[in-house]
Order: C-alpha cells, then structure tokens, then sequence
C-alpha cells in the first residue's frame, strides 16, 4: 500500500488568507482533513476591488489564527505531517511573503520538506483533490488575474495553447460589475443579476473571435460595456439586460475559443479523447459551466469542474500541489523568494502590451 503523504498548505497571494492539512488517500486523491478560509470581502468591498496594503494587513492579522485552526481541526500534530506547502506566485508581493514567510518558517523549525507552490498551478491540479484524472488534460483556467487554455502533461509539465491579451475573464466580470454599480465581487453579482435580464437586448463585441487561435480578448468588450452603461444611467432593467448580454457574450467567446482549443490539444498530443477541466474563480460561474457542458456533449469531450469550494482561492489545492510536487521530489530551499508573475509554460511567449502581433 503506498504511504500516505499529509501537507499543510498556505495561501496569501490575493484577498484569501486560507490554510489547510491534506492527506494523498489509497485511491490517489485527497481527503481534506482542514480547508479553513478567511476572506476579506468586507475590508474591500468598500473600494470596490483589493487594495494591496489593506490586503497584506489583513493577511498578518489572520494568519496565525486560520493556519492553527487548520492545525487543530485536522488532528494532525505538526510532527506527524510530512511537508508545508505555500504559494510563492503570481500575486501581490505584499501578500505573497505573508503566507510565504510564514510556510517557510514553519518548515525550517519543524525540519520539514518546503514547496514554494505556484498558485496557477494549485488551480491547475485541484480536480486531483476529488478525481484521479489521468494526463494529458486540456485545463481552462479562468480566474482573476488569468485566462488560459494549457496542456497539462505532467505535474510541473504544461504548455500554453492561448491565454487573454489583455484583461483577464474574473477582471472583465469584475468591472463590469463596477460599471453597473452591481457590487462587489462582481463575478457572483453579475451571475445572479444576469437572470433577470433579456441576454439578447445588447449586440456586444466578441473580440479577436475568428482570429489568433484561442487567445482571448476581452478589453473591448469591457469598453463597450462602458460605453453602455453611461447612456442607461440608473435604469434597473437595463443593467440586467446589459449583465445578462455580457454573460451571454462571454458564453459565445468561451465556446468558439474552446472548440480552437479542443482541436489544438487533439493534433498536439494525438489523443482523440479530450478531458477539459475549467478551474480557477470563474468556473464557479453557473451558465459557464452548462454552457461548455452543452459544447462537451455537441462536439464530443468529457467536462470537470472542481467543486465550487475549490474553484476560488483555497489551500486545499496548494497542499495537494504540494504533495504532488514531493512525490516527484520536487523541493525548494527555503531561500526562494516570491513572485508577481510565474508562467506555468516557461517558454510561453508574453502575449500583453504594445507591438503584440496576432
Ligand atoms: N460565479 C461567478 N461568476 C463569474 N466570476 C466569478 C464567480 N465567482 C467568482 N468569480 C470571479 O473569480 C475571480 C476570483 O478567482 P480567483 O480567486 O481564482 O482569482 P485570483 O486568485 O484573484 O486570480 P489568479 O488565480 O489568476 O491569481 C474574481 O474575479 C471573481 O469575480
Ligand atoms: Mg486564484
């Protein structure tokens, strides 16, 4: 019987301050003995998005609360764990050296294996925390600060198929949100007020739709939003039309650079067989998950989304990161320094800013 391997995971990189003990069960996936998640919607809220000073203040108050509690509710005693894991990267440096620093001394005086973990690829891998999923998998990453389509081959393996050029998916959901004064976060508001309006009432644009593969693009959609959301003013209705065309906008861009995504994957790894994974913020988004569900069973793949508790920030699937990476030995140092920007795909090229050719 292979050993059980226990990790306590650390998550600070945005607006989450979350901790977790995950045990590797007999059938390769996790039984998750503490997810303890404490976010700071309330200190936000009010500024409408994060604020990165108030971020990392919070991250410093929390901590050591949210990674005894998870301690405590898994009944593992520090000794008995085999490993701490804790994000490194992308994200607000500020917040990022919180949970970092604090997952690096745990490791050092407790004489434990450490992983910096890449937070991309905690979203990545999460399905593993409820599903043996077998690689190569085609993952749609849609979350805050990414858009993605990637071959993920192995663990640390991936290679990038498109990503956004511009804003990313959770972001656009996000402003929109403002521009409609429909709250915050605007993902979840923007979803809930969709059903109230008439998704046909506004043409929106599909930006680079017929072009450059599956990158995507959204920040001419943003601008037509704008543009709308000034001419009806504080008419209700029409904000629930112009949040239902939004949504349904994003559904048709999401299904055509899907569809480009599934074919790349075929002729790139030669498989017939496509499992698509949808991880990240904004795969907890309802009519996204039907949306691509009703392409799956068009054009012929198979579909999984994490379960919404792991869909958004959690370290549940960084300490599962974790032991995925210790189960191929791949350790840090405990002098590894935090990151605003890691690629999953080293060789992927940058695909933002001027001079970027389609
Ligand atoms: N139901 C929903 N519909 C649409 N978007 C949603 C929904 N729920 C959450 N989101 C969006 O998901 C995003 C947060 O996701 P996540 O926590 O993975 O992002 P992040 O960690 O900030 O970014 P990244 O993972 O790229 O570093 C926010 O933009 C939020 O609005
Ligand atoms: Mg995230």
């Amino acid at each position: 019987m292979a050993k059980k391997i226990t990790f306590l995971g650390i998550e600070t990189s945005c607006d989450e301050t979350a901790a977790a003990v995950i045990r590797k069960n007999d059938q390769g996936t996790a039984e998750i003995l503490s997810n303890i998640i404490s976010s700071q919607f309330t200190e936000h809220k009010k500024f409408g998005g994060v604020v990165p000073e108030l971020a990392a203040r919070a991250h410093l108050d929390n901590i050591e609360y949210v990674i005894n509690a998870a301690l405590r509710e898994s009944k593992i005693p520090l000794d008995e764990i085999d490993g701490v894991a804790a994000t490194a990267g992308p994200g607000l440096i500020v917040c990022l050296t919180v949970g970092l620093n604090i997952g690096k001394s745990i490791a050092a005086f407790s004489n434990k294996p450490f992983v910096a973990v890449n937070h991309l690829e905690g979203h990545a891998l999460s399905p593993g925390l409820e599903k043996n999923i077998k690689f190569p998998y085609l993952l749609l990453l849609i979350s805050g600060g990414h858009t993605q389509f990637l071959i993920v081959k192995d663990v640390n393996e991936y290679q990038q198929l498109g990503t956004t050029i511009d804003d990313a998916l959770g972001e656009a959901f996000d402003k929109t949100a403002k521009m409609l004064d429909l709250g915050y976060p605007g993902g979840p508001n923007i979803e809930r007020f969709s059903k109230l309006g008439n998704k046909k009432f506004f043409k929106l644009p599909e930006p680079i739709i017929n072009k450059a593969g599956c990158n995507l693009s959204f920040a001419g959609l943003k601008t037509a939003v704008l543009r709308e959301a000034k001419k009806i003013g504080n008419d209700k209705q029409m904000k629930y039309n112009l949040a239902a065309s939004f949504q349904n906008t994003i559904n048709n861009i999401l299904n055509k650079k899907t569809k480009i995504a599934i074919e790349m994957f075929k002729e790139k790894t030669g498989q017939k067989n496509v499992n698509l994974i949808v991880a990240g913020g904004v795969a907890a988004n309802k009519t996204i998950r039907e949306n691509l569900t009703k392409l799956s069973k068009e054009i012929n793949f198979k579909v999984v989304y994490p379960d919404i508790k792991f869909c958004g920030d959690n370290a549940a699937m960084i300490a599962w990161a974790g032991i995925k990476r210790f189960e191929k030995r791949l350790l840090d140092k405990i002098i590894v320094n935090a990151k605003s920007r890691w690629s999953l795909d080293r060789d992927a090229p940058y695909m933002k800013g001027p001079g970027l050719k389609l």
